[in-house]
């Protein structure tokens, strides 16, 4: 199966940003993480991570045509972006929300998301780790 695992903005910050909310894990990490549980379980896995909205709508178009499996932490366009809402919309395989943190015992404006409804499932709160789980659960699925 092809997965794409896309971060969106402030994510390549992993490790410096906020370490007490999303651990010292960098994105490098993230990356390295993904790819070995992806080879374990025989999953296709590529990670990318990006500040642009636009680019993020972009491989959201790509992973559709593909036919791909996405794990999407969309990080703060979660919670707002109509744009990459309808982009993960017309995804034909399944879409797993994942969020680092436990949103819901952060601020409640980070309580709802505009992807939630949308998803095939959402993962939050289990740190990294999270990113582990969303490819062990696609790697079981037909
Ligand atoms: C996040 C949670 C979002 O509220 C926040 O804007 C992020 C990261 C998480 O992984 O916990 O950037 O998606």
């Amino acid at each position: 199966m092809r997965v794409l695992v896309l971060n969106g903005p402030n994510l390549g910050r992993l490790g410096t940003r906020e370490p007490d909310v999303y651990g010292s894990a960098t994105h490098d990490d993230l990356v390295a993480l993904c790819t070995s549980t992806g080879e374990q379980l025989g999953l296709d896995v590529e990670v990318r991570q990006t500040d642009h909205e636009g680019e993020m709508v972009g491989w959201l178009h790509e992973a559709t045509d593909l036919g791909a499996a996405v794990v999407l932490n969309a990080g703060a366009w979660t919670h707002y972006s109509i744009a990459v809402r309808d982009a993960a919309a017309q995804l034909r395989g399944p879409l797993v929300e994942l969020h680092i943190s436990n949103v819901h015992r952060r601020e409640s404006f980070r309580h709802h998301s505009v992807l939630s409804d949308i998803a095939t499932g959402v993962l939050a709160g289990f740190g990294v780790d999270g990113y582990r789980l969303a490819l062990e659960w696609l790697a079981k699925q037909p």
